[in-house]
């Protein structure tokens, strides 16, 4: 049964509220993870999930070492969702080698995405056949029987592969479905796709730079009871670049919503956001990982402080 606004504001999914649940202790880590739930379930998830779209298409001993070790200590640090998809190149074969080999799938929530045929009304060939066997590839190259949440990329032959994807998800091969789109050219169509069909979550781009879905889609994911994946949460490092750099100063106040970083100052941002469920910062490195981890831990901002934030941002 999915959850109505009135049940996620007491499981406490409102901006500004820390959540204790399924709090684990961590060596180190003394404040409660923050999760928030999946509507269409109540399942709780943290609000701090990994991207790996270009940084995760390697294929060297090198270049794998990093990731290896993101990935193995991404569940110690209260993590569980990976963003992929057959788009990044070989992002879903590393992500699948190396959870495989790390032993560590059953701690994972693994997102990935199904894009075939061409835009809304043009789809070439047999697309559902297509969609179809890119599937079972995500799950081969995955080391996975169960893909916890696909995702129709870019709205691309949507209509066809969420049929395709209802049915999987009620023969137990993916958990839940959903669509993403980072480009604003789309937020029409994107809605439409969301007032017609049950989704378990949506995806869009959302920084404090990029705020375009705070007019229509953020309050329609509520309203429709749909988890959000924030993509580009960064802007690609677009938002470290307009402060002045990792190492310019944090405002004094940032101490108030636990921020130590610029990283975390921008997911804290975000993720306190009433509508918002998970942001997915792109991350390959462990610097990064405790950094952006650190976002899903201690107070965030309420209203005003959102705002205050905001401003300072938009003044620099
Ligand atoms: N249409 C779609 O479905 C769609 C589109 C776009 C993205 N996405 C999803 O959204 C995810 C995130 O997007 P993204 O990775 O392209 O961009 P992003 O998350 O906005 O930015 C990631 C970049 O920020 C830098 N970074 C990460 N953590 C940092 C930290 N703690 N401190 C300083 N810099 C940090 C890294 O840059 P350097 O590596 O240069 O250091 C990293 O590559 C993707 O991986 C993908 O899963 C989906």
């Amino acid at each position: 049964m999915r959850l109505s606004r009135r049940d996620l504001v007491k499981l406490g999914a409102g901006a500004g509220m820390s959540l204790g649940l399924g709090w684990r202790p961590t060596v180190g880590q003394t404040k409660p993870l923050i999760q928030k739930p999946i509507p269409s379930s109540g399942e709780m998830i943290p609000v701090v999930g990994i991207g790996t779209a270009r940084r995760y298409n390697v294929e060297t001993e090198a270049e794998l070492a990093p990731i290896r070790e993101v990935l193995r200590r991404y569940p110690d640090l209260g993590g569980r969702l990976i963003d992929t998809a057959p788009g990044y190149g070989r992002a879903e074969t590393v992500v699948g080698r190396l959870v495989n080999e790390i032993g560590n799938r059953d701690r994972m929530f693994l997102a990935t995405k199904v894009a075939v045929g061409g835009r809304r009304g043009q789809p070439g060939g047999d697309t559902i056949q297509a969609g179809k066997d890119q599937m079972e590839r995500s799950m081969r190259l995955l080391h996975t029987d169960k893909i916890d949440l696909m995702q129709v990329h870019n709205l691309r032959d949507v209509d066809t592969q969420l049929g395709t994807l209802q049915e999987w998800k009620q023969d137990g091969r993916i958990r839940y479905l959903g669509i993403t789109s980072t480009s604003s050219r789309q937020y029409e169509a994107f809605e439409r796709v969301m007032r017609e069909y049950e989704l378990d979550f949506v995806q869009m781009a959302y920084t404090i730079d990029n705020r375009g879905v705070e007019e229509r889609l953020l309050p329609l994911a509520a309203d429709r009871g749909m988890a959000v994946l924030v993509a580009l949460p960064y802007g690609r490092g677009r938002v470290f670049r307009a402060v002045g750099g990792l190492d310019s100063p944090l405002p004094d106040w940032a101490a108030e919503i636990d921020c130590e970083s610029w990283g975390q100052f921008f997911l804290k941002w975000i993720v306190s956001h009433p509508s918002v469920t998970c942001a997915i910062p792109g991350t390959a490195k462990v610097s990064y990982l405790i950094d952006n981890h650190g976002a899903a831990r201690g107070r965030l901002p309420d209203a005003g402080m959102r705002q205050r934030m905001l401003e300072f941002f938009e003044g620099l």
